[in-house]
């Protein structure tokens, strides 16, 4: 029998997102690198985080920005090398930070030299069944095996040429053209998979973010969709390639084997955090059973309209249905597939979820002011509730998005398959500002930034906003050290009734005093009971509640 681990840092971690490309440069060419990111570690050490996952860094030739791998036990030259991220992982540890990386199990780039033998062993090839060649449709074979779209527009599939030069079999790629989809009935692709994990934590990092991880079991015989279009957003209700039961059963092995590097009664426990974008919260909550991963991304939150009706729903739904497999909730409200919150929520509530993947120059533009504010009440929001939290890259500086960028700048596949339909995610990829007056805004060494930063990102350089009363930098300090100090992800929340457009809930822990929280979504100040501790709020200004303010108040 092996003692639990009593302490599951998980279950109530802050975790940071830090996309390799866009969070600091050391050499000046432009693209974020590990050594850039083990120089600027204390940052995420003063500011109060748990972990750092790291997006994507192996060898790649970044069709989709490293999501397309070529090599998943190397890095890729352009982010350093496996002594680079030797040394990350020991830096982060030294400053008590754990470190998650990505891991992108369902599909590899077509450089992968799987995929090249794949290509070059032909049908019916021990090489060619790691993947899904399926031979076409229709007299010549010339049309696609089934009717699946790729989530980056465009049909899912592409036709191959066989080594005689003739049209052959065609593959499925559920993103990019450059992204095979693995078939995962094949125990050789199973075992591979487990056997990269190993890899990654033999050398150290303390769990995995788990890349469309309601994608890699899709229905046998790939039926056709029956309607519907594929959405990023939600699994379509019996899509065949989203959240098929067998997708447990992968997880079921990786349990077993991270636990197996978990050990017994330390507080080191191995995690795993699944990217399922599955509806309702019941059907996520079983990817986060006793037996499979510790947690999930709970998108709800990310997708909802800044309406109080609307966050208490999405709130006690997606906590009742965690609580039921005995898994702690999450909260994102930001990554670097959407545009960031602080943007979303500068429209009107309706509209902030319809602008999730991308926003140009012709759109309509957001009330930045009115986009930060709710974004400060929302951030102070999600980080009272139980559980843990997810920080994406900037939102600490209140960052918004890049609305403006020119689209001959865009590096998104998106954009060219969509046929420039939807912008895609650049806008919240770029680059981060560290120092107002330097290159780069101190991103790295040179002027080069992969992509164009707009000028007003000077006015959120951490090194305007280190130490300055009221700026969203210290904003977050202090909530995540209110956090931690009164353990507030490991509290119970109940519910208040403070009035239609606010929302209010309590949260008790034995020993210490109740936290109150509440948030105004209404258009008029609400008043504050006299007798309570104001212990931060997002609008630093004395009395009632604002419009677009929250508040943790200390009961006395
Ligand atoms: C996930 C990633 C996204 C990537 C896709 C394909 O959704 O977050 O960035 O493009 O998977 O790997
Ligand atoms: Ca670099």
């Amino acid at each position: 029998m092996t003692a639990p681990n009593r302490d599951q840092w998980w279950r109530d971690a802050v975790i940071y997102q830090i996309y390799p490309r866009s969070w600091a440069d050391s050499n000046g060419d432009g693209i974020g690198d590990l050594p850039g990111i083990t120089a600027r570690l204390p940052h995420l050490a003063d500011l109060g985080v748990d972990a750092v996952w790291l997006s994507p860094f192996y060898t790649s030739p970044q069709k989709d920005a490293g999501y397309d791998v070529a090599d998943y036990r190397d890095v890729d030259p352009l982010f350093g090398t496996l002594a680079d991220i030797d040394a990350l992982i020991a830096r982060g540890h030294e400053l008590g930070l754990r470190v998650l990386v990505d891991v992108v199990p369902n599909h590899s780039s077509d450089q992968h030299p799987w995929f090249q033998a794949a290509l070059a062993a032909g049908p019916g090839s021990r090489e060619r069944a790691r993947y899904l060649f399926r031979p076409g449709k229709g007299r010549f074979g010339d049309k696609p095996p089934n009717n699946w779209p790729s989530l980056f527009g465009g049909p899912a599939w592409d036709r191959v040429t066989e080594a005689d030069g003739t049209p052959g079999e065609w593959y499925l790629h559920l993103f990019d053209s450059s992204q095979p989809d693995f078939d995962w009935t094949n125990p050789e692709v199973a075992d591979e998979m487990a056997d990269v994990l190993r890899f990654w934590l033999e050398r150290g990092v303390d769990g995995f973010r788990v890349d469309v991880a309601h994608g890699l079991a899709k229905k046998p015989g790939l039926p056709d969709l029956e309607e519907g279009s594929v959405e990023m957003l939600s699994a379509t209700a019996n899509a065949p390639m989203w959240d098929q039961p067998a997708v447990h059963d992968i997880y079921r092995r990786w349990r077993t084997l991270t636990d197996s590097y978990s050990p017994p009664g330390r507080d080191e426990d191995k995690m795993m955090c699944a990217e399922a974008w599955v509806v309702p919260a019941t059907a996520l909550a079983k990817y986060v059973r006793s037996d499979e991963m510790h947690q999930c991304f709970n998108f709800g939150i990310l997708t909802a309209p800044w309406r109080a009706s609307d966050l208490r729903e999405v709130i006690s739904d997606s906590m009742d249905a965690v609580a039921e497999v005995g898994a702690p909730p999450t909260w994102v409200l930001s990554n670097h597939d959407v545009v960031r919150h602080a943007t979303r929520l500068g429209y009107p509530p309706a509209e902030g979820p319809e602008r999730m993947f991308g926003i140009g120059a012709d759109d309509p533009q957001p009330d930045v002011a009115l986009g930060l504010r709710r974004a400060r009440a929302a951030v102070a929001l999600t980080l009272a509730l139980p559980g843990s939290a997810y920080l994406y890259q900037g939102e600490e500086l209140g960052l918004p998005d890049a609305t403006r960028l020119p689209d001959e700048a865009r590096q998104d596949p998106t954009w060219e398959r969509s046929g420039h339909v939807i912008r895609g995610r650049d806008g919240c990829r770029v680059p981060i500002p560290w120092e107002a007056d330097r290159p780069a805004f101190g991103f790295g060494p040179s002027e080069d930034t992969w992509l164009p930063q707009p000028p007003e990102y000077a006015d959120y350089a951490v090194d305007r906003q280190r130490g300055v009363e009221g700026s969203t930098l210290e904003l977050y300090r202090t909530l995540l050290r209110l956090r931690k100090d009164h353990r507030l992800g490991r509290r119970t929340l109940t519910w208040l009734e403070v009035g239609e457009d606010v929302v209010g809930f309590e949260l008790a822990a034995e020993g210490d005093r109740t936290v109150r929280v509440l948030t105004n979504l209404s258009a008029e100040p609400v008043i504050l009971p006299a007798d309570a501790e104001v212990l931060v709020r997002t609008r630093h200004e004395d009395g009632p509640l604002a419009p677009d303010e929250t508040v943790w108040l200390r009961l006395r």
